[in-house]
């Protein structure tokens, strides 16, 4: 294996990251400026909020993650940059710097896929054996693939319609909780010790996928059934309701670690050769779900390994990771690199 010093900047959402990694000693710093105060009060990421901040954070961010790692532009062998997929106004931002950085510095250039980031963020400080299961679930996205190598995954199920942390996310909103929703959820629920109260539907899906909105409209009008929520004027009737707001997150959280529960144990019924399952993304910060899915794991003789929340959550660690692993295998990218 070359030693490679890979410097890794992430822009596809509301963080502007930037993370170094080193062949010898892994990551030697993890960057993160988190938007969130900034969209906070529109209870979502607004793109063109998104994009002006970047432009204003990603240059101390980069300089924060050379200096935290004790090394100069001049150590750096790679840029790794997040091209795709996110808000096309945010990746721009990023890879234009990147590339500009890069061709001003003489250093190599590696596009790096987000998800394939998040895919492979649970190898970061673990040695996961391959082939592994690998549950995403973010903000974004929701997926289930089959990682066979390192950069080799299959999709095997994704979401139809809305991602776990997005539904989070509008139930959040809806009962004028805040934003982003889940940790929000999850504290409210571990208040009534994650009891199932309202028992929302389970919907059986035929074809594999993740369903979310299916959910997301049984708890509106299971609200609006309860006399909690009026259709008409969208208003919420049920704020100072600690314990219903507390209940429907609850009846919420274990209806989604049900359903995860349920395909995971489909998947696993049919590929025998899955030797571990990975939990990545925003939406593993729940600790709840976390130990459901352990102990699935562990009563299928499986390993089980989530990343640390650092690196849960977006990151530029996990892009240094794969961005490392690309150029080992000289997987460089040229200047006509685009967002897609
Ligand atoms: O990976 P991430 O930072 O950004 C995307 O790529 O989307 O994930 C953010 C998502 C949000 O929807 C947030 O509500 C969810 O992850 N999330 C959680 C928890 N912490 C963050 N969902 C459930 N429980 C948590 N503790
Ligand atoms: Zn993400």
């Amino acid at each position: 294996m070359k030693h490679l010093t890979v410097l890794a900047i992430e822009s596809s959402c509301d963080e502007t990251a930037a993370s170094v990694y080193s062949t010898q000693n892994g990551i030697l710093s993890n960057i993160i400026y988190s938007q969130i105060e900034l969209h906070k009060n529109f209870g979502g990421v607004v793109p063109e909020i998104a994009s002006r901040s970047h432009l204003e954070k990603i240059k101390p961010i980069v300089a924060q993650a050379l200096k935290e790692a004790s090394v100069t532009l001049n150590h750096i062998d790679v840029i790794a940059i997040t091209n795709r997929p996110g808000l096309p106004g945010s990746l721009l931002v990023g890879l234009n710097f990147a590339k500009g950085l890069a061709y001003a510095s003489n250093k190599k250039l590696i596009g790096v896929n987000h998800l394939e980031g998040h895919v492979f963020s649970a190898c970061i400080e673990n040695t996961v054996p391959f082939p592994f299961l690998c549950l995403t679930a973010s903000g974004g996205h929701t997926s289930l693939y089959k990682v066979t190598a390192y950069g080799e995954f299959t999709e095997l199920a994704t979401t139809k319609d809305d991602a776990a942390g997005e539904a989070f996310d509008k139930i959040a909103k809806l009962m004028q909780l805040g934003y982003p929703g889940g940790p929000l959820i999850e504290k409210l629920a571990a208040s009534v010790d994650f009891v199932d109260a309202f028992n929302y539907p389970r919907l059986k899906d035929s074809s594999g996928d993740f369903s979310f909105s299916g959910l997301k409209t049984a708890i509106l009008y299971d609200l609006v059934k309860k006399g909690a929520y009026d259709l008409a004027t969208k208003t919420f009737f049920a704020d100072q309701d600690q314990e219903l707001k507390a209940l429907v997150s609850s009846s919420m959280l274990v209806c989604v670690a049900d359903i995860f529960e349920q395909k995971i144990t489909r998947v696993l019924n049919e590929h025998h050769d899955i030797k571990a399952l990975t939990f990545v993304g925003g939406v593993a910060c729940n600790k709840y779900i976390r130990q459901r899915l352990q102990t699935l794991a562990h009563k299928r003789y499986k390993d089980f390994f989530t990343p640390a929340a650092q690196f849960c959550t977006d990151n530029a660690a996990m892009i240094a990771f794969v961005g490392h692993y690309k150029a080992q295998q000289n997987l460089w990218s040229d200047w006509t690199l685009d967002i897609y």
